[in-house]
């Protein structure tokens, strides 16, 4: 049964080159812990996007692990019976491995709250520290554990007591609070004690929770991040906007994977993409407009059977938008979607602009301003 497969060990890459194959070698099997993972580029947690549906998109066209939402551990605790959280704790079998994302402030409440998210049949837990969204600094959440490494440690400790020994724990951090000497060094305190304390890889995002997302991620911090804990494993984030930066990121920073975040929205296309270029094929040309069209459908249906017609609209609208940027007439059909408010007006956005399989386009390979899609990275899922 798959649930039980892609533990036996990591599955393959793709077929290994002869010794005359002048093609790359693949890269290395991406691995947490025990379970195997397989190709290193992998779907990010994204607040506000990477639900049920889109994560079965992303599994479906070629990433290899997905990575829930971030949950508020006393929201998982609290309304164990609401639709919301039974929503969010939505796990099914063609997902697998797929990981679970937890936020809070007490220590006590993180253990309790993983041990609900591995019963829902999440493979993995991963704890936030990471979030710079004013509210969730606030209650002293997400990035505000970077400034306070006894807790922040204490949280790691409860959660890996808390879940069996077969599910990886893993850590999400930003590189900092801020560009402080004191920042970084509690940085490394998290990063080092995390590792003793038996995490499976830490994901370090190269942005400092005070630049929030202004400037770039700083990938040479990646790659000192990586040489200072060797062999274990290190995921990279920032500035994944096209296929060809989730192989420079691999190369250049020496991290053993990369999750592919804001580039993955409206984008599913990227993950297979990527493992074309790492085969040494040439980059595949973007899906043509009835391709792309399958995929939108099928995305708004299982948004649809996820949270009813009348939600299903105004949630999909922020993945048309995005969804546009493939199409060579991007503005109209981004300015079709934005008008989307029911199921109807979602096919005919579809009839009108996807009747014919034209060729489509890549999307930029940068973000269109210099915040964030959909109002950021925040705590509403949680
Ligand atoms: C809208 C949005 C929501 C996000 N939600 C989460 C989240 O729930 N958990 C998390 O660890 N990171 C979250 N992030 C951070 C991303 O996973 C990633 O680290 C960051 O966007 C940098 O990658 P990028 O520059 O390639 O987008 C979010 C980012 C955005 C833009």
């Amino acid at each position: 049964m798959h649930v039980t497969d892609f533990r036996k060990g990591c599955p393959p890459i793709y077929e290994t080159a002869s010794n005359d194959d002048p093609r790359p070698p693949a890269p290395p099997c991406l691995t947490l812990g025990d379970l195997g993972i397989g190709f290193p580029v992998v779907q990010a947690a994204l607040s506000g996007y990477s639900d049920w549906p889109m994560r079965v998109i992303a599994r479906r066209l070629g990433a290899p692990y997905t990575i829930c939402e971030v949950m508020l551990d006393k929201f998982v605790l609290e309304v164990s019976r609401g639709s919301k959280v039974r929503r969010l704790l939505k796990v099914t079998d063609e997902e697998h491995p797929v990981g679970a994302q937890l936020m809070g402030s007490a220590p006590e409440d993180f253990g309790p709250a993983a041990a609900q998210l591995v019963a829902a049949g999440f493979d993995v837990i991963d704890i936030n520290f990471g979030c710079p969204v004013k509210k969730v600094l606030g209650r002293c959440r997400g990035g505000f554990h970077l400034s306070q490494p006894p807790v922040a440690l204490e949280i790691i400790a409860r959660v890996r007591e808390a879940v069996p020994d077969r599910i990886p724990v893993t850590v999400k951090m930003r590189r900092g609070i801020d560009d402080s000497e004191d920042s970084r060094e509690k940085f490394f305190a998290i990063l080092d004690g995390a590792f003793e304390l038996g995490v499976a890889a830490v994901t370090v995002h190269g942005r400092t929770v005070l630049q929030r997302y202004v400037g770039p991620s700083r990938w040479e911090f990646l790659a000192e991040v990586k040489r200072h804990v060797g062999s274990r494993t290190v995921l990279g984030s920032g500035d994944l906007f096209s296929p060809q930066a989730c192989l420079d990121m691999i190369r250049q920073t020496g991290v053993d994977g990369v999750t592919v975040a804001r580039g993955a929205i409206g984008n599913p296309w990227i993950f297979s993409q990527a493992t074309a270029l790492a085969r040494g094929e040439p980059l595949p040309d973007p899906p043509g407009l009835f391709k792309q069209r399958e995929v939108i459908r099928e995305h708004y249906r299982l948004a649809e059977e996820t949270y009813g017609e009348r939600r299903a609209g105004r949630l999909m609208r922020k993945f048309g938008i995005k969804y546009s940027r493939l199409h060579p007439d991007g503005v109209q059909v981004r300015d079709a979607f934005v008008q989307v408010r029911q199921t109807s007006d979602w096919q005919q956005v579809l009839e009108k602009w996807y009747a014919e399989d034209r060729a489509g386009v890549h999307p930029p390979a940068e973000p269109e301003i210099a915040g964030t899609p959909g109002g950021g990275e925040s705590a509403d899922a949680a």
